[in-house]
């Protein structure tokens, strides 16, 4: 994909659904007796793969995206059926920890694999506080990846109180869902909050889930009802044209339906600390997700610190934030965001390549990277890794570059924004 230098960004935009929302909303209708309907739903590949592991486990899931809608007809808690072969969940972290977190609770056995960036991704951290619930889950290789053995056990889980060493929702939310097949409450105290889509989610369906500060504790043995589940506008999306439009010089958009949970603002509150001139209009809720149209205009940008608890808050988006930080003034630190270096590609080290490559300030260090601004950028050819966060911000980092952009394995942007090129190539001007 060739990105070339434009001289604004400008219009409307509505960003497809959050994948976060779309995944659960999928796991949970599945889960539920009756038949759930998305609305909004993410027609990417990461969520692709998580309804052909419930339709694998013997879920019928309608699709057709002429309807704008997904169906999931819910065979209850217990109605899962042993799969024929191992499940696939392609390239999504979210797939393969939350259902690892489903499957230990059932009575078949299971095999979890996926693509070679996912069988490269720590699970240990979702092993060891199953084998902790009483669970029997196991790495293939025995070097803590994927693929997963999942066998059935003789005595149901129990619940256990977890100290989670990371702030992860994934982790988290592994926990909570095995602990609906456990005997007593479990519950989860993390470092920092991360993102709260399966407790809100889950509530909606009519599991009984409390949160007090940084603990979540969940009653097992729910009874999930089907509902309808709006899914917002994903904010790990919006970050791009956000971070384009402050950019850019006479600059400004709208970008419309964007899910601003508190848990996953924390773009926005950079924003803020940045100086970027932004408003949030049209505020709404509904299943206790916030969303609203964020409006974003051409700016003068300060560096500052991003660190500590605000970092679950916008992990996704640290990348295109690092591409930010290049345009504004001073320095901008970003620290505590060890977890960058093992998402769907080492981020710290994928974002430091291509930034300094393209002639920027910026170094890495051992928990995440230090950017002076002010450098300006040229184009260059870079290698996405498959990572479509790092194909995107790449393309972002492009549009205020001097000369083109080559961006490489750039169809990787299918995994969360399928028609991201295409969306971006309307606004500019
Ligand atoms: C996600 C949680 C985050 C995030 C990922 C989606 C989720 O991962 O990076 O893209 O849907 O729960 P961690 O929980 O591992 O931080």
């Amino acid at each position: 994909m060739i990105i070339d230098s434009v001289s604004s960004i400008f219009g409307q935009i509505k960003v497809p659904g959050d994948k976060s929302i779309s995944h659960r909303a999928v796991m949970f209708g599945a889960l539920a007796k009756g038949t759930t309907v998305i609305e909004n739903f993410l027609e990417s590949a990461d969520c692709l793969s998580t309804i052909r592991c419930f339709s694998n486990l013997g879920i019928s899931v309608e699709n057709d995206p002429q309807k704008g809608h997904v169906l999931v007809h819910g065979n209850g808690l217990n109605g899962l059926h042993a799969p024929a072969n191992s499940l696939d969940v392609g390239n999504s972290g979210t797939t393969m920890r939350l259902i690892a977190g489903i499957l230990c609770g059932q009575p078949f056995d299971s095999i979890l694999t996926g693509d070679a960036s996912i069988v490269r991704r720590p699970m240990n951290r979702i092993i060891q506080p199953l084998t902790q619930m009483g669970g029997n889950i196991n790495s293939q290789l025995e070097n803590g990846c994927a693929p997963l053995l999942i066998k059935k056990t003789n005595s149901s889980l129990h619940g256990i109180c977890y100290h989670s060493p990371v702030a992860s929702a994934q982790v988290k939310s592994c926990i909570l869902l095995a602990g609906m097949y456990a005997e007593g409450k479990t519950s989860v105290i993390e470092p920092y909050i991360s993102r709260n889509h399966t407790e809100l989610m889950l509530r909606q369906f009519g599991a009984e889930i409390t949160c007090e500060n940084t603990t979540v504790t969940i009653t097992p043995n729910p009874i999930l009802t089907a509902c309808k589940i709006q899914v917002p506008g994903d904010i790990s999306s919006a970050a791009y044209f956000i971070a384009a439009a402050a950019i850019l010089p006479n600059s400004e958009l709208v970008i419309e339906e964007v899910g601003v949970n508190p848990t996953r603002d924390g773009i926005l509150k950079v924003c803020e600390k940045m100086g970027v001139n932004y408003q949030l209009e049209e505020v709404n809720q509904e299943g206790g997700e916030v969303f609203c149209n964020i409006r974003v205009h051409s700016s003068k940008m300060h560096g500052c610190v991003i660190e500590g608890e605000m970092i679950p808050t916008l992990i996704d988006e640290l990348p295109v934030i690092a591409v930010m930080a290049c345009f504004a003034e001073g320095e901008t630190i970003i620290r505590d965001a060890k977890e960058l270096k093992v998402k769907e590609s080492n981020r710290i080290d994928a974002v430091v390549n291509f930034l300094s490559e393209m002639g920027a300030d910026i170094s890495a260090t051992e928990d995440g990277m230090k950017i002076v601004g002010g450098s300006s950028l040229h184009g260059i050819t870079m290698q996405s890794q498959k990572d479509h966060r790092i194909a995107m911000s790449a393309a972002v980092a492009g549009l205020a570059a001097k000369g083109s952009t080559n961006i490489l394995d750039a169809d990787c942007v299918t995994i969360s924004y399928p028609s991201f090129f295409q969306d971006l190539s309307r606004l500019c001007h």
